[in-house]
């Protein structure tokens, strides 16, 4: 496939709350290629993670056009969208979003469950990907004995288990120490290089800016391409 995995033509979203409107994402137009990784940055509200919701097909746009392997998913059907999340998107939160009662294993299992992965398969996969992400001895661990970067590397690895093309992270290092979080955006950063996976992450941390292959910056809910952030930049925190 040569296209792009992910596209977004002149999408905006539009928030009503009581009276206030909110413009949310101000017509976006960006096109996301395998084997990459993009950053999304810019200031606290400007519109970063809903736009990333919306290429990640949980919330719809007002407006414009989100194409996911070349297919109109604004176009489709309500009750297709959550099979077209399960099969190509793996999303990864800054609250880790795991489950407290099951194991690391476990967690990396769910999607596989999802997608029906035969269970003879499913186990092995899961440990693989755990492995993958550096937690081949943690795999019995419940999230609560795990460090903060642990657990965001089992999120990734239910990502990677589920063979996701697409991995679509917001704020995956803010609750980590600088050191972890330079581990997790190198683990995402090879995931796209080695893997062809289409990985687009949001974030505050302009030290993300050096380890990346493309950067679009957000402000007011308008998306720029390519802009080197300073550090100084008002409205960010380093
Ligand atoms: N469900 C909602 N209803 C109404 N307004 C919303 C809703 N969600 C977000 N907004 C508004 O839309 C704007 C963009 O929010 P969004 O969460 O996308 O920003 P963000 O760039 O991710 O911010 P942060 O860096 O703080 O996470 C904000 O002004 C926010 O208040
Ligand atoms: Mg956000």
């Amino acid at each position: 496939m040569s296209g792009p995995t992910l596209e977004l033509s002149q999408v905006s979203k539009v928030y009503l709350s009581g009276a206030a409107r909110v413009v949310a994402v101000n017509h976006a137009s960006a096109a996301f290629h395998a084997a990459t990784v993009t950053a999304i940055m810019g200031p606290s509200g400007s519109g970063k993670t809903t736009l990333l919701s919306m290429l990640g097909l949980i919330l719809r746009p007002s407006d414009g056009r989100v194409h996911l392997l070349g297919r109109d998913v604004t176009a489709c059907d309500e009750r297709s969208l959550p099979g077209l999340r399960r099969e190509h998107i793996g999303f990864i939160f800054q609250s880790f979003n795991l489950f407290a009662a099951l194991t690391a294993l476990e967690n990396v299992l769910v999607p596989l469950q999802l997608k029906k992965i035969a269970k003879a398969e499913a186990p092995a996969r899961a440990r693989q990907a755990l492995e993958r992400v550096g937690l081949a001895a943690r795999t019995d661990f419940h999230p609560r004995d795990l460090s903060g970067g642990e657990k965001q590397r089992v999120s990734i690895a239910r990502a990677v288990a589920a063979e996701a093309p697409v991995i679509l992270a917001d704020e995956p290092t803010a609750n980590l120490d600088s050191r972890t979080g330079r581990q997790i955006i190198d683990l995402l950063a090879e995931l796209a290089r080695d893997q062809g996976r289409t990985v687009v992450v949001v974030s505050h941390d302009l030290r993300l800016q050096d380890h990346v292959d493309r950067i679009l910056w957000m402000e007011d809910g308008v998306l720029q391409e390519g802009k080197h952030v300073p550090m100084t930049e008002p409205g960010v925190s380093p």
